[in-house]
């Protein structure tokens, strides 16, 4: 493996991506960046962990950075051959790929509710709540995700429950690519950019207005350096490797099957200088 690179992707609009379908048939105005971290995703989540495709893609991911490592591989593409008496005919013939690894995406507040404790989440929605949804069109849901107001959540041990905060998840390494420090790349990739774009999310009330935040003059949401995950129970020590710290007060729930729990991180901001204008 050569040396890996990583690229990012802002967030982008993602109209007509078919959560029916694979990456590689997805419609060509589908920036390279997502399809790779999508190429990624199936991997790891569809093909390795079960996941159905059509839950992969999800409304956040249109609003959310992406990045994604690549790799230039070596691979065989034609075995030497020999002749009969041992000659070599035809040499092995290699040729060098370069190839999407790994991936993790950044989701900028606001979020839906914390899950319940113990509830069972199938396509970011409580089961019982997945049948009020049924009704909905795929789109109609993607919308419905991406456009949480802002408002109170249940308190929990790291979380007030009003502390805008960013999410970090789909974080996945190939299988054949992990232990080579592959998702701690891209963590810090995410962690270095969160430290130098510390406003990036902040809403504008001047672009915005009032009634559309849904805030007051003196809560207008300021993201302060907090970023949660919703860790995969047999993923924590990774991320407490990264300073992250269960929320015990979250609890403990499924989403597509697998046990998850609350974990938060809080970044120091750089302090910025005062202008006097
Ligand atoms: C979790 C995952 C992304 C780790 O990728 P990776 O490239 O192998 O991880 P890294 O090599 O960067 O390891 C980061 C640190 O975590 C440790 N680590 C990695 N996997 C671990 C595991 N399963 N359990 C405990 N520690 C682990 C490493 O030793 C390393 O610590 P160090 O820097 O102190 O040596 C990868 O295993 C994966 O894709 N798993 C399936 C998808 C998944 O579970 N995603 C997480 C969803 S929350």
């Amino acid at each position: 493996m050569g040396t890996p690179f990583i690229s990012l992707l802002e967030p982008t609009k993602l109209d007509g991506y078919d959560r029916g379908k694979p990456h590689d048939q997805q419609p060509a105005s589908i920036p390279r960046v997502f399809m790779d971290a999508m190429e990624v995703r199936e991997s790891v989540f569809v093909r390795e962990q079960s996941v159905p495709l059509e839950f992969e893609h999800d409304g956040d991911d249109a609003r959310s950075l992406h990045w994604v490592v690549y790799a230039s591989v070596n691979q065989v593409v034609a075995q030497e051959r020999r002749d009969a008496a041992g000659n070599v005919v035809q040499p092995r013939r290699s040729s060098t790929r370069t190839q999407p690894i790994g991936t993790v995406r950044l989701v900028p507040f606001p979020h839906p509710p914390h899950p319940e404790r113990g509830g069972r989440y199938v396509d970011n929605l409580l089961q019982n709540e997945a049948e009020l949804a049924s009704s909905l069109t795929a789109s109609q849901e993607a919308r419905v995700s991406a456009a949480q107001p802002y408002g109170r959540d249940r308190p929990t041990t790291l979380h007030d429950g009003l502390e805008p905060y960013v999410k970090i998840g789909r974080l996945a390494v190939v299988k054949e690519f992990r232990g080579h420090r592959i998702a701690g790349q891209l963590w810090a990739a995410a962690r270095a950019w969160l430290e130098n774009n510390q406003d990036y999310f902040n809403p504008s009330v001047q672009e915005l207005g009032l009634d559309a935040l849904k805030a007051g003059v003196n809560d207008v949401p300021r993201w302060n350096g907090l970023v949660g995950v919703h860790a995969q129970e047999d993923v924590v020590p990774v991320w407490e490797r990264w300073g992250f710290q269960v929320d015990e007060g979250m609890g403990r729930w499924w989403e597509e099957g697998i046990p998850h729990v609350g974990m938060f991180l809080r970044l120091k901001l750089k302090d910025k200088p005062i202008t006097i204008s």
